[in-house]
């Protein structure tokens, strides 16, 4: 196929299930995974990532075909390639950022000109929720809630001067089986202590009110179950406790966990990183801030 297009998609990691907001609040991140898709005759060609991703299986493929098919396009071949960086399996929405990438790829290549909030309510349907692909396309901070086939979502500017360091154990979780451990109910107590925090958290990060964090980012909806699959979690929170983070949580089903600092600077968080090599020698900590625009697109001709 001589002159066929192609696009490269950028796409943000992203903290979902922020603090309190299970399923419904989520945050971009400056950590990326990055996918080139061009058409080709008849085939699938996927190369870039892990043995078991590299076939016609891969989420970024399956999403990219689901709306080729939505779009009533007609059978076509695609070559992906994939430069990734956030890891597969660690709750930082490397599954989205597959789902975001064919979705946005295939508005782009069938040139069907949808907003970016009608790409999140078909990212959200292949997802399932959408609190990690949501802020992957809108970037900032994202609370959406879907109703039906509906989004109704808001996109919130954080205030500035804050730090996060994501640490990541050497092991995943499936979120599947982190989806299994939810309880059927709960009180009605926990269902106040939650309501509430999520409405102090987004007002508490959008006005800067950081004070309020360290009772803002609680959470009794999935973090007491899903803590129990993080094997460090009592020294974690001990660890975060010690170095005095305004905040901390698990992202999305987990096993990252991410502190929340007051800004200081680079050389804090090297200080910080050394101390968590020496804590806790089988964990990775990055240091993250909020991703203001969300996935980028850039097309590009190919001969
Ligand atoms: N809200 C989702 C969950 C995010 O907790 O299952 C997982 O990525």
């Amino acid at each position: 196929m001589k002159n066929s297009k192609s696009v490269v998609v950028k796409v943000p990691a992203t903290a979902a299930n922020l603090g309190p907001g299970f399923d419904s609040l989520g945050l971009a991140l400056t950590l990326y995974n990055s996918f080139e898709f061009s058409l080709q005759e008849n085939e699938v060609e996927v190369s870039g990532c892990r043995e078991e991703f590299c076939n016609t299986e891969n989420l970024a493929v399956t999403s990219f075909f689901h709306c080729w098919k939505l779009f009533g396009m007609s059978e076509t071949g695609v070559s992906l390639k994939i430069k990734s960086d956030v890891p597969v399996g660690s709750g930082l929405g490397s599954s989205s950022t597959c789902v975001v990438a064919g979705v946005m790829a295939a508005n782009i290549l069938a040139e069907k000109g949808l907003s970016r909030e009608e790409l999140v309510e078909i990212a959200t349907e292949i997802e399932g929720h959408p609190d990690n692909v949501a802020p992957a396309i809108l970037g900032k901070m994202v609370i959406a809630v879907q109703e039906n086939q509906n989004i109704f979502c808001n996109v919130l500017t954080v205030a500035t001067g804050l730090q996060f360091v994501a640490m990541t154990p050497n092991y995943s979780v499936s979120t599947e089986k982190a989806r299994e451990l939810l309880p059927d109910s709960l009180s009605f107590a926990d269902a106040v202590f939650n309501v509430g925090r999520v409405g102090l958290l987004i007002s508490s990060l959008v006005n800067g009110n950081f004070h309020n964090l360290q009772a803002a980012f609680k959470d009794r909806l999935h973090e007491p179950c899903r803590s129990k699959l993080i094997k460090e979690w009592d020294d974690v929170c001990n660890f975060a406790e010690n170095v005095r983070a305004e905040a901390f949580f698990i992202s999305g089903s987990g096993p990252t966990v991410i502190l929340v600092f007051q800004d200081n600077g680079k050389a804090y968080f090297d200080k910080i990183q050394n101390q968590i090599s020496e804590a806790l020698p089988n964990w990775t900590a990055r240091e993250l801030r909020i991703d203001w625009q969300g996935a980028r697109t850039k097309l590009v001709k190919s001969e």
